[in-house]
């Protein structure tokens, strides 16, 4: 079981939500870094939050929700040893952790069917990065504005 950081802003935030019950309830330790309602914040500040507790190692992964996905993955990325994909599909989600390692998953809760979602944060906890003739790649990624 894993120590999952989660985030949104307010057009992720039901999303957000029933992602962290579906975590939980597949005994993952789940950690709420907000927003904690739909009240408008921006999602930079969740984003970060998120790459923050990965990166520095208090959450093994990380699960972003905005409303597209892409503006929190943006702000997650920016945090060095992050490696965040947004992903439309459940095999996205899957190829995201066996070639990219990604260590945090981004959905868009207004772009993505809520089931679709779930089928993809799973897809993504159970593939295994299949090192090989990726590890390079990652690490060329993770060299990046070092
Ligand atoms: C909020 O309206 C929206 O812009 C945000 O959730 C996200 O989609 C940005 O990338």
């Amino acid at each position: 079981m894993s120590r999952i950081a989660i985030g949104s802003d307010h057009a992720g935030f039901l999303l957000k939500q029933q992602l962290a019950d579906v975590l939980r309830d597949l005994g993952h330790k789940v950690s709420d870094l907000g927003a904690h309602s739909v009240d408008r914040v921006d999602y930079p500040d969740f984003g970060e939050a998120v790459g923050r507790a990965v990166a520095g190692g208090d959450a093994d992964l990380g699960v972003c929700v905005c409303g597209s996905g892409l503006g929190i993955a943006m702000a997650a990325n920016k945090v060095q040893g992050v490696r965040a994909a947004p992903v439309p599909d459940v095999l996205s989600a899957q190829l995201a952790r066996q070639h990219n390692d990604a260590n945090v998953l981004c959905l868009g809760e207004r772009l993505i069917d809520p089931e679709v979602a779930v089928q993809a944060v799973t897809a993504w906890l159970d593939a295994e990065f299949e090192g090989g003739r990726h590890e390079g790649r990652v690490a060329k990624l993770d060299a990046l504005g070092t």
